[in-house]
Formats: structure tokens, sequence, C-alpha cells
């Protein structure tokens, strides 16, 4: 039997909870913000490895539903950055073929936040390579709560659905539709916790926790842990 292989065998779909900025800024008697703008630069790096060791999506959780209890400034300061972010990177983006994604209730930023990620996601609509999904104001709770109202309203209307539904079905209603599977999921900085995220996607997934500072995160670790991966047993349930 062959050996496998990060192209066969690897992880296609990779979800990263990117924590640790503040942190890492800490540590070197940075203040928090200048943690984030570097964790910001260690996006573009790793996607392109993602894309070397042959991965199709990776999920970024870049804001959560509950980091709106942090301070103003830096709330406002991630915004900023993000907008920052996709006005220059977004040329490269579409040279390296990269589509798009969002997940979450972006209405909650401000108009330029919503005005770029509109502006990048029609830029990059036409690419069919690697999937870049920023989870932007994302919670599961949130997402789950908003299925059932949406599916609730369709009951409504065709009580028949109510018997119909599914995990498919109800795979629809989420903000992942039509998205594949998480392979595997990486959380950064020593914190071995989901913090509300892809809690229904993540059922299955293997969990991988890397005690480096997200801006201290590097191709390195992410190939390491693509071929942690591959040895692991996957068994869903069966033998
Ligand atoms: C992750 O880094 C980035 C976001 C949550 C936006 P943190 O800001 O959580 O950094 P730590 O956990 O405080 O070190
Ligand atoms: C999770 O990190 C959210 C993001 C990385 C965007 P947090 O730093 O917000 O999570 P907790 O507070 O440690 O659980
Ligand atoms: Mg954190």
């Amino acid at each position: 039997m062959s050996q496998p292989s990060l192209k066969e065998n690897g992880p296609k779909h990779v979800a990263i909870i990117m924590d640790g900025n503040g942190r890492w800024a800490k540590k070197k008697g940075l203040v928090r913000s200048m943690g984030h703008e570097r964790g910001g630069n260690q996006v573009r790096e790793i996607l392109r490895a993602a894309f070397d060791l042959h991965m199709d999506q990776l999920t970024l959780y870049a804001f959560s539903t509950e980091n709106w209890k942090r301070p103003k400034a830096e709330v406002s300061f991630l915004q900023n950055l993000l907008v920052k972010f996709l006005k220059s990177e977004t040329k490269q983006l579409n040279e390296d073929n990269v589509r798009l994604k969002v997940i979450g209730d972006t209405t909650a930023f401000n108009k330029k936040v919503q005005k770029q990620l509109e502006d990048s996601k029609e830029a990059l609509q036409d690419n069919d390579g690697i999937v870049l999904c920023l989870a932007l104001n994302y919670g599961s709770r949130h997402e789950i709560l908003r299925a059932c109202k949406n599916f609730a309203l369709q009951a409504q209307e065709n009580p028949g659905h109510i018997e119909e539904l599914n995990e498919e079905i109800f795979s629809d209603y989420l903000y992942t539709k039509g998205m594949p599977e998480v392979d595997l999921l990486i959380r950064t900085a020593g914190e071995q916790r989901l913090s509300n995220y892809l809690l229904w996607q993540l059922s299955y997934a293997e969990l991988y926790f890397v005690d480096v500072f997200w801006p201290d995160f590097t191709p390195d670790h992410l190939q390491e842990a693509a071929e942690n991966f591959i040895n692991r047993d996957r068994r869903f349930g069966g033998l």
C-alpha cells in the first residue's frame, strides 16, 4: 500500500481559531493592536501554504459574536484592519485565483467594512481556486438559532417541511450552506476550547491545538497539523 500523502489524504477544509494576538503583543511589550496587525499579515502566508498543502478551503475565525464585549477602540481597530487587509490583498488574491466567502452577520459592522466585503467578494467571484472563508461576527449559537427561525418561517407556510427535515436540509439553513465538511480544526495559543465556533460543522472534525500565538504560526506549523491529521484514525462511529 502506498504511503498516505497530503494530496490524497490531507485535510481539505481546515478551520482555524486564530488566537493569541493580544498575548503575542504583550510578550513583546507592544499594544494589543500591534498583535492584530501582525496576525493579519500572517493570514497571507498561511493561505499560500494551505494552497501548497493541497487544501481547498481555509475558514478563519476573525471576529466572534462575543468579541463585541471588547473595548470600543479594539473593535473599531479590528474593523479598520479588515478593510485595510482586503483593500491591499484583493488584487493578489485574484491573481492567486482565491475565492472569498463570509460566514456570520456582517450587517452589524460599519458601512466601510460591508462595502469592502461586497467589493472584494465581487472581484473574486469568478475564481475557482482555494476558498478563503472569513468568519465575521460569527457565533454558532446565533447561526443555529437563525437557522431554526428561518426554517420555522418556511414550515409555517408548508408544515410538510417539518416531517422532511433532516441533517442535510438543516445544513442548508446555516451560513456554511454548500461548503464541504470541516476536516480539521486548528486553534493557536494553547487554549483548548471552541469559543462558539462551528459547533454543528465540527461534529466529526479532528481537533488540533497548538501552543504558539497566531502571529507566530508559520507554514511549518500548518504542515505539521496536516501531517498529524493524516495519521489520525477517523472512524465516524464505525469500526
Ligand atoms: C485573536 O487574538 C484575535 C481575535 C479574537 C480578533 P486575541 O485578541 O484573542 O488575543 P489574546 O487571546 O487576547 O491573546
Ligand atoms: C476566539 O478567540 C475568536 C476569534 C479568534 C476571532 P477569543 O479570544 O475571542 O476566545 P476566548 O475569549 O478566549 O474564548
Ligand atoms: Mg483570544
